[in-house]
């Protein structure tokens, strides 16, 4: 024993093995083991830390993020927006031509004095037909854009319709930063559940990501629109707040004032206190158009 010192559990009685072999291979085998592990989990983290593979993001790694944040846009652009249809429309009543509830699509034709390959974004979209604001002006005169619907049957519904539009499941974020949240599925008047206002718990829920409107416009690559319908029960003053109005440029802006809780009034000074003049009303929108619009031409008067 003397003789091996330290390293008595080497020392082995000839022809037969340590008694302490066994527990060495296991410790040595073990050490190997946690050893190769901490160098998959580093290499891990290291590709973790390249902004370009955002692929390998956790949805939690963007939650607070700002909304120009590169690693956002390019999130939204490959995980969330999916691309245009192909192939022809599938309508449930193909003859109509305006889809509106009150006539707005031709209103903002007017005001845009029948402007043909326009961009809007709509926010909700519902099933992308009915009640359109937008598919009137995307099938008659060309214009591209985005639908926005958190619903998913509304989503899975407007899917189907094969409309020429990115679309997008998520809701317009209250934020100015990506958020989840809880919404209450609810046909034409589903919402976010805010704290208290669903007290009673009834109907059906699901949680679906919001996405600050500037992100989504930069995932489409444009800070300019010739539209922006704005449907999302209630938080579409909290949705304006968010833009950052020195760096986008919006011609029309058609929102539901009925339901925000700050009321109409207040909806109307946020809007003409960024240059926007409120052009008409039809039934529950309000049209609002940039003071600086180009006027269409009078002629000699
Ligand atoms: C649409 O109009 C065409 C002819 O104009 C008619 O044949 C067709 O049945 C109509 N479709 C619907 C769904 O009303
Ligand atoms: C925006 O630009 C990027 C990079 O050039 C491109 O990959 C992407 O398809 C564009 N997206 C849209 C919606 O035009």
């Amino acid at each position: 024993m003397s003789a091996c010192g330290e390293w008595w559990w080497w020392c082995a009685r000839p022809g037969r093995l340590p008694r302490a072999a066994p527990l060495s291979i296991l410790l040595a085998t073990v050490l190997t083991l946690i050893s190769l592990l901490f160098l998959l989990n580093a290499k891990a983290l290291n590709r973790h830390s390249s902004p370009r593979q955002v692929l390998e993001l956790e949805d939690h790694d963007l939650e607070g993020a700002p909304q120009h944040h590169p690693d956002l846009v390019t999130y939204i652009r490959q995980l969330h927006l999916v691309s245009p249809s192909l192939g022809p429309y599938n309508l449930h009543s193909p003859n109509t031509t305006d889809f509106s509830q009150n006539g707005q699509s031709r209103q903002i034709e007017e005001i845009l004095k029948g402007k043909r390959g326009g961009l809007f974004v709509e926010a909700g979209a519902y099933n992308g037909e009915e009640l359109s604001n937008t598919l009137y002006l995307e099938r008659q005169l060309g214009w591209r854009g985005l639908l926005v619907e958190p619903d998913p049957w509304n989503f899975w519904a407007l899917r189907k319709r094969g409309r020429r539009a990115h679309s997008i499941h998520a809701c317009l974020s209250p934020y100015p930063f990506p958020r989840e949240v809880t919404f209450k599925q609810s046909d034409t008047m589903g919402h976010i559940v805010n704290g208290g206002d669903d007290a009673s718990r009834h109907g059906i829920f699901t949680r679906v990501k919001c996405f600050p409107l500037y992100s989504l416009l930069l995932a489409l690559n444009t800070t300019r629109l010739d539209l922006l319908s704005l449907d999302v029960e209630g938080a579409e003053l909290q949705v304006l707040r968010t833009v950052p109005w020195e760096a986008v440029r919006i011609e029309v802006i058609c929102v539901e004032y009925r339901h925000v809780p700050e009321g109409k009034l207040a909806l109307s000074s946020f809007l003409q206190e960024r240059g926007y003049t409120l052009h008409s009303t039809l039934g529950d929108d309000y049209i609002f158009v940039r003071r600086d619009l180009e006027r269409p031409s009078l002629g000699i008067l």
